[in-house]
């Protein structure tokens, strides 16, 4: 099923009892976040909810939060499909993408604010790392741009800072998509045209995190992803077009070749990202929908909303290129929550012959240079995503002087801190190179049988499970 807008899809969230209310009156300046964090710390995966807050203290406007990742199961519903359909539902979108369709008008131009009546205010952004952040972020925005040359789209979420009723900051990493949009601006001595989209159907928001080839348009993924045609409509005041049921878009400019200090920000990595030079909007024009809602993603210390759809988007990516581009029998590719979706890499796969662990660790950090800084291939009777079996597979089937490989000088996970000492900047080139370890935990050699119980003998067991006393 397609989701028409948010609200649509957050209608679905609820009826599947997967979005909780949170009609307490909470204030957006430190209460959102804690809460956030809690719910991530003491609700386990299978039952964690999406949230909304419907009562933000000085605000009409609720914040919904998790929507998108807040567990596995959100994440499928996103998709309108089965945790276990997720890869699947991936490969298809790429391979079948739908471009979108441009109408005349749609709901978020129901309010056009110019001029004066531009304020970022007026929205309930929250401040995530308190005490330590310099104010409120962006952290779920849909940020759009084309290739001036050849007008391909892109749209990526990158952390904006408010900075004033019509300025924001804006960090995009070296290696994301839109830094090509920049640096073409910039040689050509143009401005940058710019809009940061807020809460839409729930497919452009996972494409916009995830690793989407950049020759391949977001909105066409989405369409793929949602099986039918996004609809987008043209902005006011830049020359880009969006889609026509998001909740608010804010327009704006960019002058490429300016910078301005920008964070530190609460990171992925559980961190505070450091400071640096970086990118203004010269906000031109908000539009928004009646009675908006405002749409946040919960990230920083990791497991998060942001480690759930960063994992699962940049998973697929390396999941179809070994798969279908290599023609390796891989089972599954889990990015670790511990490693913010981004440090630890874990393949499990079905090996030809010796030496193929290592075409799947190159092959993985040939397509995300920057991911993957510890590596470990396992046979595929490894679940990855049992932490305790890949551990397993660590501890007995690999040799670390045989099966240990360290490659140097490769692109380093953005914003690991192990990097460089406090005093280095974000925008620092040393920021960018670092080293990966590739363990190959695979069987190189016949094993001996494992010391389990008879598997017909442990079903034997399940059947009778309560005669022993045990209640689930
Ligand atoms: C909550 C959240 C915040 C993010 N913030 C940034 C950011 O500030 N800068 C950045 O370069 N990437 C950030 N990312 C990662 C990008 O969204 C991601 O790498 C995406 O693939 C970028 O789009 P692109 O591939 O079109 O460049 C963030 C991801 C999430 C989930």
């Amino acid at each position: 099923m397609a989701y028409d807008d948010l609200r649509h899809y957050l209608r679905a969230l609820d009826a599947a009892g997967k979005l909780h209310h949170i009609k307490r009156a909470v204030d957006k300046d430190w209460e959102v976040s804690a809460v956030g964090k809690r719910v991530f710390q003491r609700i386990p995966d299978e039952k964690r909810p999406a949230l909304l807050f419907e009562n933000v203290k000085g605000y009409s406007i609720p914040i919904a939060a998790g929507v998108l990742g807040a567990s596995r199961a959100v994440y499928a519903m996103a998709l309108s499909a089965e945790p276990q359909q997720i890869m699947e539902r991936w490969e298809q979108a790429l391979r079948n993408p739908i471009p979108p369709e441009i109408v005349d008008s749609g709901p978020c131009k129901e309010n056009i604010l110019t001029g004066d009546a531009v304020d970022l205010g007026k929205f309930p952004v929250p401040v995530w790392t308190v005490g330590e952040d310099p104010g409120p972020y962006l952290t779920a925005p849909q940020v759009c741009s084309i290739d001036p040359e050849t007008k391909q789209r892109n749209v990526g979420t990158y952390r904006v800072q408010i900075k004033g009723k019509n300025r924001t900051g804006l960090w995009v990493g070296e290696t994301q998509n839109m830094q090509l949009h920049l640096r073409k601006y910039e040689a050509r001595g143009e401005r940058v045209p710019v809009a940061v989209v807020l809460g839409t159907e729930p497919c452009i928001g996972l494409c916009s995190v995830a690793k989407v080839p950049v020759r391949q348009d977001e909105f066409a993924v989405a369409g793929g992803l949602r099986g039918k045609p996004l609809q987008l409509v043209r902005c006011e005041t830049v020359p880009l077009q969006v889609p026509a049921h998001a909740e608010i878009v804010i327009e704006g400019w960019i002058d490429p070749a300016f910078r301005e200090e920008e964070g530190p920000f609460g990171e992925y990595t559980g961190y505070m990202g450091p400071p640096g030079a970086s990118h203004v909007i010269e906000v031109s024009c908000i539009t928004h929908r009646n009675e908006p809602i405002y749409h946040a993603f919960i990230s920083q210390m990791p497991p998060s909303e942001s480690s759930t759809i960063r994992g699962f988007g940049r998973e697929m990516g390396i999941y179809k290129h070994l798969r279908q581009e290599l023609g390796l029998q891989v089972r599954d590719v889990h990015l670790k929550h511990s490693g913010g979706s981004a440090a630890f890499l874990a393949i499990s796969m079905k090996k030809d012959y010796d030496g193929q662990a290592r075409q799947a660790m190159w092959g993985a950090w040939a397509i995300e240079p920057s991911l993957g800084k510890i590596t470990v291939i396992v046979d595929d009777d490894i679940d990855v995503r049992d932490t305790f079996q890949l551990e397993w597979a660590m501890s007995f089937r690999m040799q670390p002087e045989r099966d240990v490989y360290v490659a140097r000088d490769t692109v380093a996970v953005r914003l690991d801190p192990s990097i460089g000492d406090l005093d280095v900047r974000q925008d620092a080139k040393q920021k960018m190179l670092g080293s990966k370890v590739g363990i190959d935990a695979t069987k190189k050699h016949r094993y001996p049988p494992v010391s389990l119980p008879p598997k017909a003998h442990m079903e034997r067991v399940d059947e009778v499970w309560e005669g022993y006393g045990f209640s689930d």
